[in-house]
């Protein structure tokens, strides 16, 4: 779909399109009920969301390669086997327990194993191998804890700190009378797409352009995460 809109992002520099990536980010939470659910009311807010959805993809200047569901992979990768899964989980559950910000959710800063993981030749190598430009690790990781009821994240895009975002799920209990909370990606012109990882499951999501969100944990809901961040640069891989 074209429309001129798009084609005057596609003459903007860096700087310009995080400046109007920071202003249509703001736009987000207006179609969002308190629930994190997308909530559109007419024919018109429907078009005016696919607009912003598609503006925040197409504001990352790779947008050619993100996929329409703005998602890279799910799966469970080789080079997470047993073993450093447990001492990642280990890592995160030790994390949990120093004092952490608290936002919607519980952050905390990477770990040994986490912040070595974030850089690690065999990770990249596997990023590297599905993308077609090269990417670069930003060695940021992060561990989330969700962990209380109503506990989540609003529907957002990340900022321009990364581009690639993994997500590998550490822990889910979950209380077999209510449904649990999901990673949902809120598309151009789709239906939301809600992904429920098992421990050891991975998603990598362009979350710099595509809007995404963690829905309400529900009563006796854990959810623990690590997260970690990539970047693209605009050389070709
Ligand atoms: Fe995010």
């Amino acid at each position: 779909m074209e429309l001129p809109f798009f084609n005057f992002i596609d003459t903007l520099d860096d700087d310009e399109r995080s400046i109007l990536k920071t202003a249509l980010s703001q736009k987000i939470d207006r179609y969002f009920d308190s629930n994190n659910h997308l909530q559109i009311n007419s024919e018109d807010e429907r078009n005016q969301f696919d607009q912003l959805a598609m503006s925040l993809k197409r504001l990352s200047v790779h947008s050619n390669i993100i996929p329409a569901d703005g998602i890279l992979y799910q799966g469970f990768p080789a080079w997470l086997n047993e073993e450093l899964l447990q001492k990642v989980i280990t890592e995160g559950e030790g994390r949990r327990l120093e004092p952490l910000e608290q936002i919607d959710h519980f952050l905390g800063c990477g770990g040994l194993i986490a912040d070595e993981l974030s850089v690690s030749a065999e990770l990249l190598m596997f990023i590297q191998n599905l993308v077609p430009v090269v990417v670069s690790p930003t060695g940021i990781a992060s561990y989330i804890y969700y962990d209380q009821e109503g506990a989540g994240i609003r529907p957002h895009v990340d900022t321009d700190v990364f581009s690639l975002n993994l997500i590998l799920m550490l822990k889910h209990e979950v209380s077999s009378s209510y449904m649990p909370s999901a990673t949902i990606v809120f598309p151009a012109f789709m239906e939301p797409q809600s992904f429920r990882l098992k421990v050891g499951e991975v998603l990598i999501m362009y979350g710099g352009n595509v809007i995404h969100t963690r829905s309400r944990i529900a009563p006796g809901e854990i959810v623990h995460l690590l997260t970690i961040g990539f970047n693209l640069n605009m050389k070709s891989a």
